[in-house]
């Protein structure tokens, strides 16, 4: 049996990797949400599964006090004042630090507090895989060429938690541990933004095949993918992940390390 926990179940990606993960024989998948009652598709998605949890502090007892694959996906991406903010858009500096400060608790010292949380039981399992799900717009040559200027909390925030990511790999490298960052891609997860998305999903996928668009336009190399697609990209990268990966950030569609 392989016990997988994924951070930021609730929807989007981490849905995905769930649903993905689920099907597999004789594996176990804890989605770690913060509101379960909220959480509206992974409630549809995992009904009559028995083989997922999602309780976080159950992991423990039921996987043997083991857990095997960590994948922290939950990140802040879409709300209209961070994940799209660029430096003017904020009335005041103390505003945009408000933005910012609640943008990194989530997406920098998120990454630390969830691999923190689980390590004993990553420890004593026998596999020793993190991945954290990261985003070309960590990488300043990706962000130059797209020419974003907005987005400027979700970059800056997601940027540092490449480092931080290599910074627990290079922690954990001595007890055998792979520890990466992984970009997704262009994923469009405006299927299951339901209530919590600030567009309706029409409008928000419209705004999706926009950026697709621009960026095929820029010579960009990356195409609109569905959570399926995406994930199960993503998944062949996390089972072939070796020693030599530890710290890098990898490139779903190529497995190596992200560059433009
Ligand atoms: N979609 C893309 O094109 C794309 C591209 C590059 C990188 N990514 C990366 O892929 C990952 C998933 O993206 P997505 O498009 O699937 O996003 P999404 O649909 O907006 O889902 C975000 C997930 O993060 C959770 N989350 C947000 N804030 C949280 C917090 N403070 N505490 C706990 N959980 C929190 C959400 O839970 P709630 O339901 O409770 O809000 C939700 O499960 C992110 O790391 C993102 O940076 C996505």
């Amino acid at each position: 049996m392989t016990s997988y926990a994924v951070i930021g179940a609730s929807r989007g990606i981490g849905l995905e990797y769930v649903r993905q993960l689920a099907a597999r024989p004789d594996s176990v998948v804890f989605a770690v949400v913060r509101n379960a009652a909220t959480s509206t598709h992974l409630q549809a998605a995992i009904k009559g599964l028995q083989n997922v949890h999602r309780a976080a502090k159950l992991a423990s007892d039921l996987a043997g006090g083991k857990l095997d694959v960590l994948i922290h996906n939950a990140a802040i991406t879409g709300s209209p004042a961070s994940g799209r903010g660029g430096f003017d858009d904020f009335l005041s500096m103390y505003e945009l630090d408000d933005d910012f400060i609640t943008t990194f608790k989530t997406n920098t010292l998120g990454v630390i507090h969830s691999i923190t949380a689980f390590l004993p039981l990553l420890r004593a399992g026998s596999t020793k895989k993190v991945v954290v799900i990261s985003t070309g717009g960590a990488d300043v040559p990706t962000v130059r060429k797209q020419g974003i200027a907005y987005m400027a909390a979700y970059h800056i925030t997601k940027t540092a938690a490449v480092m931080a990511t290599a910074k627990w790999a290079l922690t954990l490298q001595d007890e055998g541990f792979v520890v990466v960052s992984l970009t997704p891609g262009l994923v469009d997860t405006t299927g299951t933004k339901g209530e919590y998305g600030d567009l309706v999903p029409e409008a928000a996928h419209a705004r999706m095949v926009a950026v697709a668009d621009e960026f095929a336009q820029k010579n960009i190399p990356v195409v609109l993918e569905t959570p399926e697609q995406s994930v199960s990209k993503q998944l062949k990268i996390v089972d072939g992940l070796k020693p030599s990966d530890n710290g890098l950030l990898i490139d779903h569609y190529t497995g190596k390390e992200y560059s433009l």
